[in-house]
């Protein structure tokens, strides 16, 4: 986009030359005789850059200023003087002008300074569109789930955003604890604070010791200075402790301070700190079992399951599959630069029936790489890796039905589970089913399984034998 300049100088043939001058460099100009006249243009008009002269009868420069702000304008000003008046060009600055420049200058002078200003403001544009995008990556809205499982946890992380509760979330990796915990933060009174993280799993204990609480200089080797801890950094913000189980002991201890206390120890020093902020935690290990074992206090995982978040694995909630692909189709055709694509019934089937251990990244990662490969308008099936359409072992129970089996599917899934130990051996898989081979041979009729040929019946076999 062209930047748009206004330029203001009491002199007009500076304003010709400007005018001139700047349009031939590609910036779209408008000219102004007075400070009066320039900020009415400013009332109606928006404008990246304004160019004003200090030296202006009736209204100078740094009353443009003033009045510029006053109107709430967000554009730079940079400041045109004589040298005799450099005093009051440093008092415009600290006014708020972006630059000066003295008169006489040499064309590439202000054409530096314009450069400069509006590169300036372009990256500032992109921060805050940067942040702006970040924040809403991070709401609610983007966790995306009609399944009454993530209705009812999305309102229930809403409604504990708003307090200073510790939160536990739980579930499989790539359900989406990172995003839930960066929403509740976004939605907290502490979004303005920090967000800080740490995958507990990613350290060694004693670094991860130092990471958290932070070390007095001296305290151990390497230690060559003081050194804030996470938890200071975090200060007023939330801390997000991602893989909580797999601290040690000694660390617990110190997070229940954290917890009980509000202070933090850094490593070497006596003098406890206190700390200000919001703990989440997570982890897809089974809490309890690691409290009965004895590897994690009881106390600690007590304190931290005061609200317990539990984002169920995607393969139990099918219904979810459909929304997510229409919002990783759109997010990442945005992203990839492609138009927006759909996708054909065959493919969606397949999406929907994949066992997705890997959860929804996997889904995600799904999409990314099938809008990559895909040469036409609509994904199909051809786009997705094989492994979703090869006929899949059939799912065990707890993947394809969680919710009360009937007794035929659990028969089903372990005839078949057997025939795969024995490589299809039906003789011995009869004996380990502990049923004769006809009656297994008529079930396998029955269940239809393609991965283990429907051969005739021992009876028709024999038949067959004896009219050969
Ligand atoms: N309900 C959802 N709606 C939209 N995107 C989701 C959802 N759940 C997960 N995702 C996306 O899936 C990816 C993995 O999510 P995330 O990193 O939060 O998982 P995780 O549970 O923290 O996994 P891990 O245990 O491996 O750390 C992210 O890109 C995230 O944005
Ligand atoms: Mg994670």
């Amino acid at each position: 986009m062209t930047a748009k300049i206004l330029v203001i100088d009491d002199e007009d043939s500076m304003c010709n030359f400007m005018e001139i001058m700047l349009s031939k460099e590609g910036y779209r100009v408008d000219t102004a005789v007075s400070g009066r006249e320039g900020l009415s243009l400013l009332q109606d008009h928006s404008y990246d850059l304004v160019i004003a002269d200090l030296n202006m009868p009736e209204m100078s420069g740094i009353d443009v200023l003033r009045e510029a702000k006053r109107l709430n304008n967000d554009q730079d000003l940079i400041v045109m003087t004589a040298y005799a008046s450099v005093d009051t060009a440093i008092e415009a600055m600290k006014q708020g002008a972006a630059d000066y420049i003295t008169k006489p200058f040499k064309v590439d002078e202000i054409k530096l300074a314009i450069e400069k200003s509006i590169s300036r403001r372009n990256l500032v544009n992109e921060n805050v569109n940067l942040k702006k995008q970040l924040q809403d990556d991070n709401s609610f809205d983007n966790f995306i789930g009609s399944s009454k499982e993530i209705v009812s946890l999305k309102k229930l992380a809403r409604r504990v955003a708003s307090s200073d509760a510790t939160v536990l979330v739980r579930g499989e990796s790539g359900t989406g604890k990172d995003l839930i915990a960066k929403a509740i933060h976004r939605h907290s009174p502490r979004s303005n604070g920090p967000f800080v993280t740490i995958n507990c799993a990613a350290l060694p204990e004693n670094l991860l010791e130092s990471e958290l609480f932070g070390h007095k200089k001296g305290s151990f080797t390497g230690a060559i200075k003081d050194k804030d801890g996470l938890f200071r950094v975090a200060d007023g913000g939330t801390f997000f402790l991602d893989e909580i189980g797999n601290t040690s002991l000694t660390i617990q201890v110190k997070l229940l301070r954290v917890l009980e206390d509000k202070i933090i120890t850094p490593v070497g020093e006596t003098k406890p700190i206190s700390v200000d902020v919001r703990l989440i935690a997570a982890t897809n290990a089974d809490l309890e079992e690691e409290v009965k074992a004895g590897r994690f206090r009881a106390d600690l995982f007590y304190r931290l399951n005061v609200i317990p978040i539990y984002i169920p694995p995607l393969r139990e909630r099918r219904e979810d599959i459909d929304l997510l692909v229409n919002h990783f189709l759109l997010r990442y055709s945005r992203k990839l630069d492609l138009p927006v694509k759909s996708i054909n019934d065959e493919a969606m089937e397949l999406l929907r029936r994949y066992k997705w251990r890997g959860n929804v990244r996997e889904l995600e990662n799904t999409i990314e790489r099938a809008l990559l490969l895909c040469r036409s308008d609509e994904l199909e099936p051809c786009d997705l890796p094989e492994r979703l359409s090869t006929k899949e072992t059939v799912d065990l129970v707890t993947d394809s039905e969680p919710i009360n089996p009937t007794l035929e599917s659990i028969e089903k899934a372990y005839i078949h589970f057997v025939m795969s130990q024995t490589d299809g051996k039906k003789s011995e898989a009869a004996r380990i089913l502990g049923i004769d081979t006809s009656t297994l041979y008529r079930k396998i009729d029955r269940y239809d399984f393609k991965d283990f040929p429907n051969r005739k019946t021992p009876r028709k076999q024999k038949q067959a034998d004896e009219n050969s």
